[in-house]
């Protein structure tokens, strides 16, 4: 390990958490080859820390060993031993919630508060699959012919390749994992190249809490064709991935090949509709939340604001006011409310959707640059621009950062066909004190989940997940485990 490991910016309780290495063959190692890639903390721009940089051999190596535990044993336990295995690693999250934070905090650059939120957030799938393991149910089916009953079982599909973004670098793991090992399966992380190091004190710690070494391993890499392994390889059966549509297409077309199950959580393009009798106040609140956590950078963020001609303007100055209230500095720091993006090329895209839509006619109200005291690092100013049309960048690609656009409209089926007017449909947001209104939009609504009068819709009991190109599968909730779990018909005649 190299010296930045003993350099960390903050004191760690527990300092055996902050670890570059990989897990697999038992044992914590260096990539053969002594490769490291750097990770960077993006309030700086400066190297955090090096990371091991592993190869396809290793990643095969990992996927042999994931095989051979889940065939060996783990396939035969129960779901109570499961379950118990999740609580203690649930426990262990949660005791070392502010180290985790820190560690999560600095390589990604959201700040203390959201990253405790998000350990906290990655600890609830924990608990709720810890939960749910017991409570997975066969069938008995009345069957059609005569002395003969059916049953089905539910199996654990087997080696899960589970690879997960930067933006949540402890959630995805967690809402992935969990319930692949409250099912029985093994699993093999490629965790993100920007994010490392919190999948790795993630995994330190389900290994504390008894996980086998050969259930679960930890293999970073910043060589793409490494990792496609996981989509590849006969031996793994599942393939879990959350991030952009373009990469989930081209991992669902390589684990055709084998026909693994595949789970995708992609782009997403978020509506967020202020009705004019929507509440005001409640619609500035969840646009706060739904368009800036994690200063813009997550697949449910509202990507489009529409707001009824009648109140656009009220909604605007207030939205301005707060907005106007956001700190931006390094996410480890007092008083902080807003960090970083994740690197420069997420900042060189806001930068482009700003520019495009000011040329194209949008008027810009708030922000619309790099902060004048934050030159170095990624930062990029919270931004509002209103006169927002179809013709813009922003309206059919994810600007995954700080700019709210926001169109008006002014009827219900003009604004519905606006939003609705995407390939995407991960999440959808809208405000309206009408009941029947509420009732019609949400049926109107092609997303996987939708927020009325609320900006927050992500929670371990609630299905996570999107339809049209925004992907396939549920994660969390009652409907999580069966993504990772294998229906089996039984026959018995002759009762
Ligand atoms: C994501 O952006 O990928 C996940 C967001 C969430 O879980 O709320």
């Amino acid at each position: 390990m190299d010296d930045s490991f003993q350099m960390l910016p903050v004191q760690l309780k527990n300092t055996s958490l902050f670890d570059g290495r990989g897990f697999f063959g038992g044992k914590w190692r260096h990539a053969a080859s002594n490769k490291t890639f750097p990770v960077f903390e993006p309030s700086s721009g400066q190297v955090l820390a090096h990371c091991g940089d592993f190869s396809k051999e290793d990643f095969v190596q990992a996927i042999e060993q994931a095989d051979h535990g889940f065939r060996q044993y783990f396939h035969h336990t129960t779901a109570k031993q499961r379950g118990s295995l999740l609580r203690r690693w649930n426990y262990l999250i949660l005791e070392n919630l502010n180290d985790i934070a820190n560690i999560l905090s600095l390589e990604n650059g959201k700040t203390l508060v959201e990253a405790k939120g998000e350990v906290a957030y990655a600890a609830s799938f924990v608990s709720w699959f810890a939960e749910e393991a017991v409570r997975s149910y066969g069938d008995v089916i009345p069957s059609s012919y005569p002395n003969t009953t059916a049953l089905t079982f539910k199996e654990p599909v087997g080696v899960c390749g589970i690879i997960t973004p930067w933006n949540f670098p402890a959630a995805m793991i967690t809402r992935k994992i969990a319930p692949a090992i409250a099912a029985g399966c093994s699993v093999v992380i490629k965790p993100p190249s920007e994010t490392p190091f919190t999948a790795i004190a993630l995994v330190r710690l389900a290994l504390e809490a008894g996980f086998p070494p050969d259930v679960v391993h930890v293999v970073p890499t910043k060589d793409r064709t490494a990792s496609l392994e996981l989509a590849t390889h006969p031996k793994v059966k599942k393939i879990s991935f959350t991030g952009s549509t373009n990469v989930g297409k081209m991992l669902t077309k390589l684990a055709a090949g084998t026909m693994k199950r595949v789970s995708m959580e992609l782009g997403g393009n978020a509506p967020f509709v202020v009705f004019e009798d929507a509440d005001i106040d409640k619609a500035v609140e969840g646009a706060l939340i739904c368009k800036f956590r994690c200063s813009g950078q997550t697949c449910v963020c509202a990507n489009r604001l529409y707001v009824h001609a009648n109140v656009i303007e009220e909604f605007t100055e207030r939205l301005i006011r707060r907005v106007d209230c956001f700190r931006f500095g390094r996410g480890i720091d007092e008083g902080v409310t807003h960090g970083p993006l994740v690197n420069a090329a997420a900042v060189e895209k806001v930068k482009v959707h700003v520019k495009d839509a000011i040329q194209k006619g949008g008027q810009l109200r708030y922000g619309g640059g790099v902060p004048a005291d934050r030159a170095s690092g990624y930062f990029y100013q919270p931004t509002i621009i209103t006169n927002a049309n179809n013709n813009m960048l922003l309206a059919s690609d994810e600007t995954f950062g700080p700019l709210a656009a926001i169109f008006t409209f002014s009827s219900e089926e003009q604004v519905i066909k606006m939003a609705n007017d995407t390939e995407f449909g991960l999440a959808g947001y809208f405000f309206s004190e009408n009941i029947n209104r509420v009732l019609r939009i949400a049926k109107r609504l092609e997303c996987g989940m939708i927020g009325v009068n609320t900006g927050l819709i992500s929670a371990a009991e609630t299905p996570f997940g999107g339809v049209k190109e925004s992907g396939i599968g549920r994660e969390g909730s009652k409907y999580g485990l069966s993504e990772y779990q294998n229906v089996k018909a039984v026959s018995i005649g002759g009762l």
